[in-house]
């Protein structure tokens, strides 16, 4: 996730940005950059890579600005370069912003703009918002950042400065975090606390739709132009636990994050009033004539690939494989005519995937890459690349990218279901619905966190647990095991739960904890019958199901209760009090959750 740092301060210096944009750097970023205004000018410096590159083009430069606007960028258009890091400007170079956030409308305004003479120098979505501003700018600045906002759609957080007006910073907030630091004689604009925590530890924390302008006069708060207070609060956190906003790790960060992160996957991505999907670059033309589809990952990403091929074949009525890219990198397939491969992956680096992704990729009509990171190695392979938008993810184990995911493989399942004509336009716009909703039943399997971290303190020393589910639960079930094994290093099998005769039911004993994804779908007797094995053997039943089965409370030992939706969006729920179980088992054991052992976050070896 981009990071922003603006300041307003007599005690600027070069030492003072390079410190606060490095504590920046936790959000994750591959490109760096500041505007300053020195003598009337802006003056821009930007470096992809790391900050220290920043800092060796700024070796010989002396700074003797009061005024700065710096970013750590994070793709999401256009790859990591110099010309794509922030600050961008206008056409005259006289506006310079930075931003957090995706502006939606992106091509159709940059259409508009381009109609009436405006050069674009990035592949950004941002640049468009400069060159809206000097578009709209009749004197005074604050009224064209005013006029410029109304036009664009989506989730931002800007800073803005301008030679013209070279005296003010002006702050933009819409869905992305904006928080104003105010210090004994400065200010600062950022995205987050730790970029200013050493100065003051006194903030402002922006409302969506607020316009806040920095001057000489204070701080002035604009929302739907009526002026506005906000708060001043003090913050207590301490540097290394504001990184962290206050959580005790990354991972518990990460999965708080998904009701947004869902938001952010999806934003501009459809419309459910008239069933309409647009995955932006997407060449329907090509999936019309799509037969069948591959899709090949690993760990987490290839459990939504697992989940992807039920809802494939399902809804899209065609003949879906989804196969471990360690075990597709060596295997010879026999690929149908018009096939689609699809390779998921958070990092778009793990060296199996891109090793499955180059054997099969020959034989299929064409590819599709979903991955979380812009430029990287499965996104610049593939014909076609859908990014997830989850932002960077620091716990090792995947959490906020597997939701991510499995919200663009709904959408592209519905896509495909759409151009094939198997889903009646009221079914995707039901299902679009669904969709949208999403984040908010999130929200509430977030606020159950006490009463599954009750189940985590019971069960924390057990020595093996069993997951199982079926159909497009069955994937949760892995993911669940796949959670508990790399964060509590507790041995876990997820299971199809008809395989239960078939073998683990020789491990049920009365201490073993088997857990079941069991909502009330159409197996939901079939899941019923496997309870009543374990329970017939002495084993303890924990069962994830639906608000409105209150009745199996009275059969199993524990319950774990999310939402009740259409039954395909079960699983989407269902892995997150899986996520919540293993980080409170984690954590009683005393595992360090967010780097556990021998695991890596990307693994770019064999
Ligand atoms: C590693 C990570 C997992 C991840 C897997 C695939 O094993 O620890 O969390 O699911 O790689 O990574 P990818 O980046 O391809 O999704």
């Amino acid at each position: 996730m981009c990071g922003i740092i603006g300041f307003f301060s007599d005690s600027l210096s070069k030492e003072k940005i390079i410190d606060s944009l490095k504590r920046l750097e936790y959000r994750g970023y591959d490109s760096a950059g500041l505007a300053i205004i020195e003598d009337k000018k802006i003056k821009r410096y930007r470096c992809k890579g790391e900050i220290k590159e920043l800092e060796k083009k700024l070796k010989n430069i002396q700074i003797k600005a009061n005024i700065c606007i710096a970013h750590t960028r994070w793709a999401t258009h256009g790859k990591p370069s110099e010309e794509n890091a922030h600050p961008h400007t206008d056409c005259t170079g006289k506006i310079s912003i930075v931003h957090n956030g995706i502006i939606e409308n992106y091509l159709e305004l940059r259409e508009k703009l381009k109609k009436k003479g405006h050069v674009f120098k990035s592949d950004t979505d941002t640049e468009i918002f400069a060159h809206l501003i000097e578009d709209k700018l009749n004197k005074n600045l604050i009224n064209a950042v005013e006029s410029a906002v109304k036009e664009i759609k989506g989730n931002y957080a800007f800073a803005i400065i301008s030679s013209l007006e070279p005296d003010k910073i002006i702050a933009v907030k819409k869905g992305a975090p904006v928080v104003i630091g105010i210090g004994f004689d400065e200010y600062f604009v950022s995205s987050d606390i730790p970029a200013f925590l050493k100065y003051t530890n006194k903030a402002i924390f922006l409302q969506d739709n607020d316009i806040c302008v920095i001057s000489k006069n204070g701080i002035e708060i604009k929302n739907n132009d009526k002026e506005v207070k906000r708060l001043v609060q003090n913050i207590k956190w301490d540097s290394e636990q504001a990184e962290k906003k206050g959580f005790s790790h990354f991972m518990i960060k990460e999965i708080f994050e998904q009701p947004e992160v869902f938001e952010d996957t999806i934003l501009g991505r459809f419309n459910e009033e008239k069933g309409e999907i647009h995955i932006e670059g997407l060449d329907t033309e090509k999936l019309k004539r799509i037969k069948n589809i591959r899709l090949i990952a690993c760990g987490t990403s290839y459990h939504a690939a697992l989940a992807a091929k039920y809802l494939i074949e399902k809804y899209a009525g065609i003949s879906a494989i989804a196969e471990i890219a360690s075990e597709a990198r060596y295997s010879e397939p026999v690929i149908e005519k018009n096939t689609l491969l699809i390779t998921i992956s958070q990092s778009g680096e793990t060296a199996d995937t891109i090793a499955a992704f180059n054997n099969i990729k020959k034989k299929v009509d064409f590819t599709i890459a979903i991955v979380n990171v812009v430029g990287s190695t499965l996104s610049r392979l593939a014909d076609y690349v859908i990014y997830t938008h989850a932002g960077p993810e620091i716990g090792v184990a995947s959490t906020k990218t597997f939701t991510s995911q499995m919200a663009v493989l709904y959408l592209l399942t519905f896509q495909i279901a759409r151009i094939k004509k198997k889903m009646t336009t009221d079914l995707i716009k039901k299902y679009l619905k669904n969709l949208r909703k999403m984040p908010e039943f999130i929200i509430e399997i977030l606020k159950s966190k006490d009463e599954i971290k009750k189940i985590a303190d019971k069960y924390y020393e057990q020595k093996d647990f069993l997951y199982y589910g079926r159909n497009v639960n069955y994937p949760i079930a892995l993911e669940g095991a796949l959670k508990l094994k790399e964060i509590s290093y507790i041995h876990a099998e997820g299971y199809p739960a008809g395989e239960i005769k078939h073998g683990p039911i020789a491990l049920i004993d009365d201490k073993v904890p088997n857990i079941f994804v069991a909502p009330e779908s159409r197996l939901y007797g079939k899941i019923i019958n496997n309870i009543e094995e374990i329970k017939a053997r002495g084993g303890k039943v924990i069962v994830i199901t639906n608000n409105k089965n209150k009745k199996i409370s009275k059969y199993v030992d524990d319950v774990i209760y999310i939402p009740d939706v259409d039954e395909d969006f079960y699983p989407l729920l269902a892995v997150i009090p899986m996520q919540l179980l293993a980080y409170f088992i984690g954590v009683k054991r005393g595992i360090n959750v967010d780097k556990p052992r021998n695991l890596a976050k990307s693994v770019t070896v064999e």
